[in-house]
């Protein structure tokens, strides 16, 4: 028996069944031969207390007295379904696990059954916060398997203070309009996967807390949901960050948010990086790409506007799809900590509606773009794509213009060249509009520049209508 297969464990899980209003039935897994010496197996007593609070036709109780456990093979294998007390109580969580080392849950389903809440909360009446249905908290090595989670009050499942969590071919769905009904919330939590699964919820479908590393999110579907995110971050002090998450294979439908990143508009320091995103599809989502750091939903509090926490090396490589809004790409990044090193690589978004092109927003953000549409200049006067955010943001610069014969404009465009905020450091122009020194004929106009800040610029403010690259032609 090898000593790291020795478990400290508290698991307390209550089953409320619906037929009955009775006290609650204690299974005490001692009472089933469970020995806190923490070298005799106590899987059998562990599973055999399971087995008779779901047979118990009153509330259920399995309560593991404090010690030391020693679990084998810690394993609850359901076929059922559980369900919550269609009424709810001001407890803010229902099944949890704590302090659990090499637990497996696979099959069944946990219903939460938050539709009388949902109702309450929606009518504006004072009701309680709402109970997290599934809770694995300070645990390792845990691997949850084939479940399904439905209709829960609150979150369907948080992980918090845990490392090495699986969660596999699971399916989590509560109708889109269910309030805060977050599919899987992960916080201070270490090499976290979840794959293979669908998720469907009024909320985020996974949503990243501080302190969430090494985490890898592969094969998703999402939607309905507000999409999988990172954030909100920095609303408390203490340095907030979240550090390697990788999140492949993914397709989004019908959702609020794609892939996003979300900040307080507050001093709270912290940071996010090494975040990879590849191959996403979207369908008709509101913001498929979105980097939001002015995130103040009372407009109090938030004093400076400018969010602590830096933003870098964020990849997002082959997404693909429809935007139900026009801007599919939304860099918002914080005026005193720009994000850099953003990667924007083969993005190929269009706008559901069609009439119009989608477009894109930074400020505060620089990095590079890659396979990315940047029809800046079109021989039509309706130009309306600037997709590739980094030129509105990073490069500013409209032109060449006038290099083939026949007009060329950029009319009315200050929907789409609106620069705004943008930092430029050490870049050899600021905003510049160039032409080309031909006779061709064509125009800018209604471009407007807001609020630069310029730092060691070579050429911070440019018109050039001379430009001739290597003095030939005319
Ligand atoms: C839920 O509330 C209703 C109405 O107050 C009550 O009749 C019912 O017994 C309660 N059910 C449970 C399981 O508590
Ligand atoms: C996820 O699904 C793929 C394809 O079906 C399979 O190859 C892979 O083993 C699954 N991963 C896990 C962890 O279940
Ligand atoms: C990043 O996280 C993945 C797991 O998602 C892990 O395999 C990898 O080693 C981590 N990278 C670093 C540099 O820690
Ligand atoms: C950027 O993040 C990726 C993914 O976590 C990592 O492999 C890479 O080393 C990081 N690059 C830099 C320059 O830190
Ligand atoms: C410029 O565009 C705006 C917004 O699209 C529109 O309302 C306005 O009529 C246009 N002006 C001209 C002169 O075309």
């Amino acid at each position: 028996m090898a000593k790291n297969a020795v478990y400290s464990l508290l698991i307390l899980i209550t089953t409320t069944f619906i037929s009955s209003v009775q006290a609650q039935a204690s299974f005490n897994v001692v009472d089933y031969g469970a020995k806190s010496d923490g070298v005799s197996d106590s899987a059998g007593a562990f599973l055999a207390a399971w087995s008779e609070a779901c047979r118990s036709r009153q509330p259920a109780n399995v309560y593991v007295p404090p010690g030391t456990y020693y679990i084998s093979t810690a394993g609850l294998v359901s076929a059922g379904t559980i369900v919550a007390s269609p009424n709810f109580s001001a407890d803010n969580k229902w099944i949890s696990f704590l302090h659990v080392g090499g637990l497996r849950l696979t099959g069944g389903t946990i219903d939460g059954r938050g539709q009388e809440l949902w109702a309450c909360k929606k009518a504006g009446k004072s009701c309680p916060h709402g109970s997290t249905a599934l809770i694995i908290d300070h645990s390792n090595n845990v691997v949850i398997d084939r479940i399904n989670l439905v209709n829960s009050e609150m979150f369907h499942m948080a992980i918090q203070r845990s490392n090495d969590v699986t969660i596999r071919s699971s399916i989590v769905s509560a109708p889109g309009d269910s309030p805060n009904t977050d599919g899987i919330h992960i916080h201070n939590s270490n090499n976290i996967a979840i794959v293979n699964s669908t998720i469907t919820t009024g909320d985020d479908c996974i949503s990243m807390g501080p302190g969430v590393t090494n985490t890898w999110i592969e094969n998703i579907n999402c939607g309905p949901g507000h999409g999988i995110s990172i954030g909100s971050l920095g609303q408390s002090s203490g340095v907030e960050a979240v550090e390697n998450v990788t999140v492949r294979e993914t397709t989004f439908t019908g959702t609020q948010n794609g892939l996003r990143i979300k900040t307080w508009a507050q001093r709270n320091v912290g940071y996010v990086r090494g975040i990879v995103y590849q191959n996403a599809v979207m369908n008709n989502v509101d913001n498929p790409i979105i980097i939001d750091q002015n995130y103040c939903p009372t407009d109090k509090d938030c004093p400076t506007q400018g969010s602590g926490i830096k933003i870098s090396n964020v990849t997002f490589s082959n997404v693909r799809g429809t935007s139900a809004t026009e801007v599919a790409i939304k860099l918002d990044c914080s005026p005193t900590n720009p994000c850099t090193e953003i990667v924007l690589d083969n993005i190929r978004l269009t706008h559901s509606g069609g009439v119009t092109a989608a477009k894109s927003f930074c400020r505060h953000a620089s990095g590079t773009a890659s396979g990315v549409p940047s029809k800046r200049i079109s021989h039509n006067q309706n130009v309306q794509i600037l997709f590739d955010p980094f030129l509105s943001c990073e490069k500013c610069s409209i032109g060449s213009l006038g290099s083939s014969s026949g007009q060329q404009g950029v009319d009315n465009v200050t929907v789409t060249v609106t620069v705004t905020g943008t930092t430029f450091t050490r870049t050899q122009n600021g905003q510049q509009i160039k032409t080309r020194a031909y006779l061709n004929e064509g125009y800018v106009m209604g471009i407007i520049y807001e609020d630069p800040i310029m730092n060691d610029v070579a050429n911070p403010i440019i018109i050039d209508q001379k430009y001739c690259p290597g003095n030939v032609d005319k």
